[in-house]
């Protein structure tokens, strides 16, 4: 697969305020997804799990998650060694030693990977390579217990590739970037084939106003309908973000599905 890199490797284009500011405080989603994570059943507490974080950034969602479960260890894995560099100095400058990050490609992993993970979760990143099948095939391919994603997700059988560009105040363009969604029957019926099975979902609904950006370009914020619930944005776009997680068939506790939603 022939993947756009310019976007997560040109040092003018990455942005590294998304990654730095979950640090000082974690996404209303992270913590809302580890919040379905646990109802989902995948996750407790006390558990020790051995969890990989694919496309993990700097970092910031298994420094949130090390903090939260204590006793498992993460892995985290991104095609950017900056920020995989950036990421390690913050966990050895704070004494934080269940978590490491590892540069990697998803459409290239290191054989050592499979069946090492009770989990693979992912966190914001399908839309954003050109197609979703081989980045799902890829981190099924690891056989962990289990995958679990927050994604854009149509609840449908209809998937959009939408492919953005941003321009500069000359109006030239600065930023391309896929922001695509992907029908959710499908994915599920491609995790299946990977045999992942259990399949469950939730949309995911913000619980607090995001403002809209002076600048007008890509950068998530809400608007409120009547009856209280916040549309999220980004840009021209709606972001209808869902949680997804299924179980490794040799792994699952049964056949049946249980939709969470
Ligand atoms: C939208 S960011 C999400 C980062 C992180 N999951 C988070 O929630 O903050 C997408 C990430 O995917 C990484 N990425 C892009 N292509 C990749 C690839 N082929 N293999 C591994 N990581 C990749 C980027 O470097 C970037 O850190």
């Amino acid at each position: 697969m022939q993947q756009r890199t310019a976007e997560w490797l040109d040092k003018d284009k990455v942005n590294r305020d998304y990654h730095d500011r979950q640090f000082r405080e974690p996404y209303r989603s992270t913590i809302a997804f580890c919040n379905w994570l646990e109802t989902a059943g995948l996750v407790a507490r006390e558990g020790g799990l051995r969890i990989l974080d694919m496309c993990s950034g700097a970092g910031a969602n298994i420094y949130y998650m090390s903090k939260r479960y204590p006793k498992m260890s993460f892995i985290g894995v991104d095609i950017n060694a900056d920020l995989v560099e950036q990421g390690n100095v913050f966990f050895q400058s704070t004494g934080i030693q269940d978590c490491r990050l590892e540069v990697g490609d998803i459409y290239n992993l290191d054989p050592r990977y499979v069946s090492e993970f009770d989990g693979v979760v992912s966190f914001q990143t399908l839309n954003w390579f050109p197609e979703f099948k081989a980045p799902l095939e890829a981190m099924a391919k690891l056989r962990p217990g289990w995958i679990a994603v927050s994604a854009l997700l149509y609840n449908g059988p209809v998937s959009c590739t939408i492919d953005i560009t941003e321009y500069d105040d000359d109006l030239e363009p600065t930023r391309s970037g896929f922001y695509n969604v992907c029908s959710l029957p499908v994915v599920r019926k491609h995790l299946e084939g990977d045999g992942f099975r259990d399949f469950q979902f939730t949309p995911f609904e913000i619980d607090v106003d995001l403002p809209k950006p002076g600048h007008g370009l890509m950068s998530t914020y809400t608007e409120k309908l009547e009856d209280g619930r916040r549309l999220q944005r980004s840009g021209p776009l709606l972001m209808p973000w869902y949680f997804i997680a299924a179980r490794q068939s040799s792994a699952a506790s049964g056949s049946t599905s249980s939709p969470a939603s």
